[in-house]
C-alpha cells in the first residue's frame, strides 16, 4: 500500500480497540519471567555450549601473540577462537568498528577471542588463562583537545535527525552582532552507555551452511543483512529470531560481537553456542553515545524575538563513523531569520559512537534548552513566554514547508497550568523548605517523526483467529499490544482473537524498533496487510468490498452476515502487504512536541539534587495505547534524569577506555530517585503521518528533560551549570555559605 496522500476516514478511526489503554498482551509472560530472552533460549537447539568473549586490553595497536594452550587444555573447553586465527572479517553496513578477526585493535575491549566450554564458568575460567601480547600504539582520546579544529562533517543519525557540515540562512554573524541581547555559551555532555537491563546475547546454531541466531536485536532486517555480510555468506543462509528484547535504546540496533562470535563459536565447536556479553564488556565492546561540546549563540531584540541563532557541536567517533547530530533540532524548533548550524567530528580511538535513544536531539536539547532559559533570563521574560514568542508553524529554514502538526505552544500552556508554574519564583534561590532549595524548570521537547516502510502478513483461520507475523521487535515498548489492537480494529474482532508473532527474519520485514518510528510504521504495515485481508474476505464471500463491515467477529454487507471464521473456511486466508510512503514527509515537516516540567530540591549543604515532580505534556499524533505510550514517556523521562544528574562514561584519557563499566559505577536512576511523574497527551491526529495518524513518542519523552532539570536547579539555587552530568561537586563551592 502506497501512502502518498493524507489519510481520510478509515476503520482505525472507530477507536473500538485502538486508542484504548489496554494492558500489554505480553504482560503475563514478562511478569512471570516466562518471556524467553536470547540467553534463555535453552529449548531452541539441543546441547548448547557456552562462549565467553575476551576483549582487548589496549585501545589501539596490535595483538602480537596469543597463547591459548592453557585455555584449550582447561576442563570442559571445547574450542578457542582467536582473532589471530583469521583475517579481519567484513563489516556489516551499520558497523563502524570491526567486530572480529585480524591483529589490529581499534578500541579497548574489541573482541579478540572466544572460549567455548561445557559451562559458562569453565569458559570464563579458561578465558582467564589466555596470555596476550600487544604492541600498543598511542591513541587520540581527548575530544576537548581537538574539538575546535576537527573537520566539519555532516551526517544523519539513521533515526530521523541530521544536518550538513555547515548550514547558513540569512546573515548570522551580522544579525548576532547587531542584536541588543546576546548569549554565547558552551555546553558539554559526556559519553553515555545504553545500559540495557538485558546484556547483548545470542545463541547460534548451524545446519549445514545455514545459521540461525536467536538474539536480542532491535532491527531484524538490518541484522540479518549485516550477519550475512560479516560472515560472508548469502543472506538466505541467515535467520535471526528476537521475539523479546530486554531494552535496547539504540545499543541493539546493530549486530554486535555476541552474534558474530556465537556463529563462529558454533562453527568451531560443531554444536550450538550461546554468548552473552558480560556487563563489564558492554561499555567498551558495544556502542555508546558520543560526548559533545556545543556552542550556542542566540541574539534577540528587546521584544524577545530571536533574530540570530547558531548551534555548533563537536563529537567523536572512530574512522568512518558519523557525528552525533546534536544541532538538528535547532534547525526546526524556533523562528529567527539568521541561522547557522555546524558539526565537527573528531576522529578518536575510543569505542564506536553510535545511536542512543533520540540521537541528536537528546544531547542537542540538553544544551539548546538551557541556552533558551538563559536567554529568557537576560531578556527578563518568563521562559515559557519566550519560547512561545519564538514559535514557528513552518520550517524556519524553508518557510514553504509547514509542520504537519505543531502544538508546542499548547504543550507549554497546558503544562504550565497543570504543573502550577505560576507558583514559580522568577528570581532564583527564593524558595527554601528546610534543608532544600526548591526550584522549577521547563524545556521544550522536540523529536522528528520518521516514515519508513514496514511489512506484515496476516492470517485468518476458521475459528476467526487473526495471526499477525512481522519481523517487528518489542524492546519493552508495547509493540505486541498495539499491533494486536490494530489487527483487532481492522478485522472487527476482540483483542483476544489476535495472535502476534514478532522478531523472526522469516516474517515480512518491518520498520523495526528505532528512532521512535516503530509504533506508527509497524502498525501502518499491519493496517496495509489487514486492508488486503479484508478484500480477500469480501471477495471470497462475494461481497462488495467497499460496503463490507467487519465488526463483532462478523462480516456484513447489505442484509448478509457471516462469521469471520466461516469466511476463512477450512484452509484459512492470508494476506501480506507493505506500507510505503510517498513524498508527504518532504512536503510537510513531521515532528513531535512536548513541554517538560520539573521541580527539584537541591540540598543547601551538600549540593545533592533530588527530582521532586516531573510532568510531560506531549503532542505526538494519535496515541495508539495511552498506557503503553505513557510507560514509554515515563521511561524516557527517567532516562533524562540519569542524563542530567548521574550518567557519564568516565574516560581514562591516558589509556583510552571507559572506566566505569558496570552499573555500580555507571549510575542510572532507580525507583527511589523518581518520586512523581505525570504524562499528558494532547488530543491530536496527524493524517499526514500514516493511515494510523500516529507518530512516535518513545524518544520525545527524553528530549528536553535534562535541560528542564538543569533549569530547575538554576531556579532553585541561582547556579547555572552547563556541563553534564550536574553532579554535586559542580555546585558545592557556589552554594550559599552556611551561617
Ligand atoms: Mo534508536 S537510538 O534505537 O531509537
Amino acid at each position: 500500500m502506497k501512502f502518498d496522500t493524507p489519510a481520510t476516514a478509515n476503520p482505525i478511526d472507530q477507536l473500538k480497540v485502538v486508542g484504548r489503554p489496554l494492558d500489554r498482551i505480553d504482560g503475563p509472560l514478562k511478569t512471570t519471567g516466562t518471556a524467553p530472552y536470547a540467553y534463555e533460549r535453552h529449548d531452541v537447539a539441543p546441547n548448547q555450549a557456552y562462549g565467553f568473549v575476551v576483549g582487548a586490553g589496549i585501545a589501539k595497536g596490535r595483538v602480537t601473540a596469543m597463547d591459548t594452550a592453557a585455555a584449550k587444555a582447561a576442563p570442559g573447553v571445547i574450542a578457542v577462537v582467536s582473532t589471530l586465527d583469521m583475517p579481519r572479517m567484513a563489516k556489516g553496513r551499520m558497523n563502524i568498528a570491526y567486530l572480529f578477526g585480524g591483529a589490529e585493535i581499534q578500541h579497548y575491549h574489541q573482541a579478540i577471542a572466544l572460549v567455548v566450554a561445557e559451562t559458562f564458568e569453565q569458559a570464563r575460567g579458561a578465558a582467564g588463562l589466555i596470555r596476550v601480547d600487544y604492541a600498543r600504539e598511542p591513541g587520540r582520546f581527548d575530544l576537548a583537545a581537538v574539538a575546535k579544529t576537527a573537520p566539519l562533517v555532516g551526517g544523519d543519525s539513521d533515526e530521523g535527525s541530521g544536518a550538513p557540515p555547515e548550514d547558513r540562512f540569512g546573515d548570522f554573524e551580522g544579525a548576532f552582532a547587531a542584536a541588543p541581547v546576546r548569549l554565547d555559551e558552551t555546553y558539554t555532555t559526556p559519553a553515555e552507555s545504553h545500559a540495557a537491563m538485558e546484556p547483548h546475547s545470542s545463541v547460534a546454531s548451524w545446519e549445514g551452511d545455514k545459521v540461525t541466531i536467536w538474539t536480542s536485536n532491535q532491527m531484524i532486517a538490518w541484522g540479518r543483512r549485516d550477519v550475512a555480510m560479516t560472515l560472508g555468506i548469502p543472506i538466505e543462509k541467515v535467520r535471526l529470531d528476537s521475539p523479546y528484547v530486554g531494552g535496547g535504546f539504540g545499543g541493539k540496533l546493530f549486530v554486535r560481537a555476541d552474534a558474530i562470535l556465537a556463529a563462529l563459536g558454533a562453527r568451531a565447536a560443531r554444536r550450538p553456542v550461546k554468548v552473552g556479553l558480560t556487563r563489564p564488556l558492554i561499555a567498551n565492546n558495544t556502542t555508546h553515545r558520543s560526548a559533545t561540546i556545543q556552542r550556542i549563540r542566540i541574539g534577540a531584540g528587546r521584544d524577545g524575538k530571536i533574530t540570530a541563532i547558531a548551534h555548533e557541536s563537536a563529537s567523536h567517533n572512530l574512522p568512518d563513523g558519523k557525528p552525533e547530530t546534536a544541532v538538528s533540532q535547532t534547525k526546526l524548533l524556533y523562528a529567527g531569520a539568521n541561522r547557522l548550524t555546524a558539526m565537527r567530528l573528531a576522529e578518536l580511538d575510543l569505542p564506536e559512537s553510535n545511536a542512543m535513544r533520540a540521537p541528536g536531539e537528546a544531547p542537542g536539547l540538553m544544551a539548546l534548552e538551557i541556552a533558551m532559559d538563559e536567554m529568557a533570563e537576560k531578556l527578563g521574560i518568563d521562559p515559557i513566554e519566550f519560547r512561545i514568542l519564538n514559535d514557528t508553524q513552518v520550517d524556519p529554514e524553508h518557510p514553504e514547508r509547514p509542520f504537519s502538526q505543531r502544538q508546542l505552544v499548547q504543550c507549554l500552556r497546558q503544562g504550565a497550568e497543570r504543573f502550577g508554574w505560576s507558583r514559580r519564583s522568577a528570581t532564583p534561590g527564593q524558595r527554601r523548605e528546610g534543608q532544600w532549595l526548591v526550584g522549577m524548570g521547563v524545556a521544550a521537547g522536540f523529536r522528528n517523526n520518521l516514515l519508513t516502510k514496514s511489512g506484515a502478513r496476516v492470517r485468518l483461520d476458521k475459528e476467526g483467529v487473526v495471526t499477525v507475523e512481522t519481523d517487528m521487535t518489542d524492546i519493552g515498548t508495547g509493540s505486541y499490544t498495539i499491533i494486536a489492537q490494530t489487527a483487532a480494529e481492522m478485522m472487527g474482532v476482540p483483542i483476544g482473537k489476535v495472535v502476534v508473532r514478532l522478531g523472526d527474519s522469516d516474517f515480512p520485514a518491518s520498520a523495526g524498533s528505532g528512532g521512535q518510528w516503530g509504533a506508527n510504521n509497524s502498525t501502518a504495515g499491519v493496517y496495509a496487510a489487514c486492508t488486503k485481508l479484508r478484500e480477500e474476505v469480501a471477495r471470497k464471500l462475494g461481497f462488495n468490498s467497499a460496503d463490507t463491515v467487519f465488526a463483532d467477529g462478523m462480516v456484513r454487507a447489505g442484509n448478509r452476515e457471516v462469521p469471520l471464521g466461516q469466511a476463512a473456511g477450512e484452509e484459512g486466508l492470508a494476506a501480506e502487504d507493505v506500507i510505503e510512503y510517498g513524498d508527504l514527509a518532504k512536503r510537510y515537516q513531521q515532528s513531535t512536541f512536548a513541554g517538560h516540567f520539573v521541580e527539584v530540591g537541591v540540598d543547601a549543604m551538600t549540593g545533592e539534587t533530588r527530582v521532586r515532580r516531573m510532568l510531560a505534556v506531549c503532542a505526538a499524533g494519535r496515541i495508539l495505547n495511552p498506557k503503553s505510550a505513557r510507560s514509554q514517556v515515563i521511561g524516557a523521562m527517567t532516562m533524562g534524569v540519569g542524563a542530567a544528574l548521574t550518567e557519564e562514561l568516565s574516560l581514562d584519557k591516558r589509556l583510552g577506555f571507559f572506566v566505569n563499566h558496570d552499573l555500580a559505577g555507571y549510575e542510572v536512576p532507580v525507583h527511589a530517585d523518581i518520586p512523581h511523574q505525570e504524562v499528558i497527551f494532547l488530543d491530536e491526529v496527524d493524517p499526514i503521518s500514516s493511515p494510523m495518524k500516529a507518530k512516535g513518542v518513545g524518544e520525545l519523552g527524553l528530549c528536553g528533560v535534562g535541560a528542564a532539570i538543569a533549569n530547575a536547579m538554576h531556579n532553585a539555587t541561582g547556579i547555572r551549570l552547563r556541563d553534564y552530568p550536574l553532579t554535586l561537586d559542580k555546585l558545592l563551592d557556589k552554594l550559599p555559605q552556611p551561617a
